[in-house]
């Protein structure tokens, strides 16, 4: 054995791999897992001593919007990948909705090439249908770099947007990946705007986005996946009435829940934070709210995603409906969850199936989401008993606010390591933006 058996060796911690809870060590060579077991005597270049911390696969946020081309004055791929690490994650999911929307070859390859070489954690692009562009999709979807085809059925930010039946067939008959779905149904958000109440404020959001909103766009998208065979994934599911809708077609189709719809609820969080808590689809009352716990407990939940939607303090405060929607919340969705671990309502192993195991599981990442020989070597490390409060100074997003500004969590993340590199320990920035993109099992592989 020569001296520097491993590049990195992570000793004496918790560490969560797919049999369980074991305290050992894991061995990182060429940014891969070489060795699990009893590794204290073992040359390494590197030690990471994880004594009374927990070591967890990579958390895996499989849902941002990074701003980058053209809004950047609300995020980029530096600063969204910044507050990644910052916040234990090793890989992100980017959504479409920039400007121009990333709706072609040339728009993917232009976000792959800004990427490389100014992004902290690894990466992937979806790639936005749009009612033109269907034909080209299958194309698309697996070149490198992309984690798939995003679909908005009803107007949200931006102008990306699939209303009708016919061009939404017309998209899933196109490609086999997993499709993502934003289950909005523009018509019935037309039909409410009139009752928009220009003195209200956001409190009406819930309202005006109803749920039958979201209810009637995950039952035509149900039913169009089912006609053309295609397995769909619903983003932020913010009602309980689609959770059995969803529950009954697990062989096509999977769920996301954001820790916002997990954690706030209306009216309260309109009342406290106007706008700066205003999303779509909206955060709801309490009975959604426990009714996704109820589906995380249940299994039917396959992962969290942040949904991190940066808007700048200033467009965020003018008045309601020019208020954008969406909220910050990649840098917070590790300690957000690992509170909820600690208040007993999910346990560490349901926050790796829910934030790792879930994305690989769900989109085919090829080498991500577990902490298995041959895997890549991506840690979260998480003290959980850690009492900290989440702020908005601590925020490295351009909009530098959060809506969990205040909120005192037990359980943090203190070193993020990205295949084999220490990242972020202790809050500090380590090592050079060297990210990469995500491969995935059914694409091309390129590297
Ligand atoms: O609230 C939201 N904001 N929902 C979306 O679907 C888009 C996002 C954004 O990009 O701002």
């Amino acid at each position: 054995m020569n001296d520097q058996h491993f590049n990195l060796v992570i000793l004496g911690g918790s560490v969560i791999t797919p049999s369980g809870r074991e305290k050992t060590d894991v061995g990182i060579r060429n940014g891969r897992i070489a060795e699990i077991g009893n590794l204290s005597r073992t040359a390494a270049a590197e030690r990471f001593d994880a004594a009374g911390l927990h070591v967890l696969p990579g958390v895996i946020d499989t849902q941002v919007h990074f701003r980058e081309p053209g809004l950047e004055h609300k995020e980029d791929l530096e600063s969204g990948t910044r507050g990644a690490v910052k916040g234990g994650v090793t890989a992100i999911f980017e959504m479409p909705n920039t400007s121009p929307n990333t709706d072609s070859a040339e728009a993917l390859a232009d976000k792959v090439s800004r990427a490389v070489g100014r992004t902290w954690c690894d990466f992937a692009f979806f790639v936005g249908a749009t009612n033109e562009n269907a034909e080209t999709l299958r194309d698309l979807e697996r070149r490198p770099g992309c984690s798939g085809v995003k679909v908005f059925m009803g107007s949200s930010t931006g102008s990306l947007l699939v209303a009708d039946d016919g061009k939404l067939r017309d998209v899933l008959a196109n490609g086999s990946r997993r499709v993502a779905i934003h289950a909005e149904d523009e018509d019935r958000l037309r039909e409410r705007r009139v009752l928009l109440d220009r003195n209200a404020g956001p409190v009406q959001h819930p309202h005006l986005r109803d749920e039958e909103s979201a209810v009637r766009a995950t039952r035509r998208i149900l039913a169009l996946a089912r006609e053309t065979s295609r397995r769909i994934h619903v983003l932020h599911v913010s009602t309980a009435e689609e959770l059995p809708l969803l529950a009954a077609n697990k062989d096509i189709a999977t769920l996301e829940a954001t820790p916002q719809h997990l954690t706030l609820s209306a009216p309260e969080c309109y009342e406290r934070l106007d706008a700066f808590g205003q999303m779509n689809p909206p955060i709801r009352d309490d009975r959604h709210r426990q009714a996704l716990w109820q589906a995380i407990e249940a299994g039917i939940v396959d992962l969290v995603g942040s949904d991190h939607a940066p808007h700048t303090r200033e467009e965020k405060e003018r008045p309601y409906p020019e208020s954008p929607s969406g909220v910050p919340g990649v840098q917070t969705l590790v300690p957000v969850l690992l509170d909820h671990v600690n208040a007993g309502r999910l346990s560490l192993e349901r926050f790796v199936d829910l934030t790792s195991a879930g994305p690989n599981r769900i989109f085919g990442i090829a080498n991500k989401g577990r902490i298995a020989v041959g895997y890549d070597a991506d840690f979260t490390i998480v003290d959980l008993k850690a009492q900290r409060t989440i702020t908005n100074a601590w925020i490295e997003s351009k909009s530098k606010w959060t809506p969990f500004d205040g909120m005192a969590v037990t359980g943090w993340p203190v070193a993020t390591i990205i295949r084999g590199k220490t990242v972020m320990r202790e809050d500090a920035l380590l090592s050079d933006p060297t990210g990469r993109p995500v491969r995935f099992q059914e694409c091309l592989i390129e590297g």
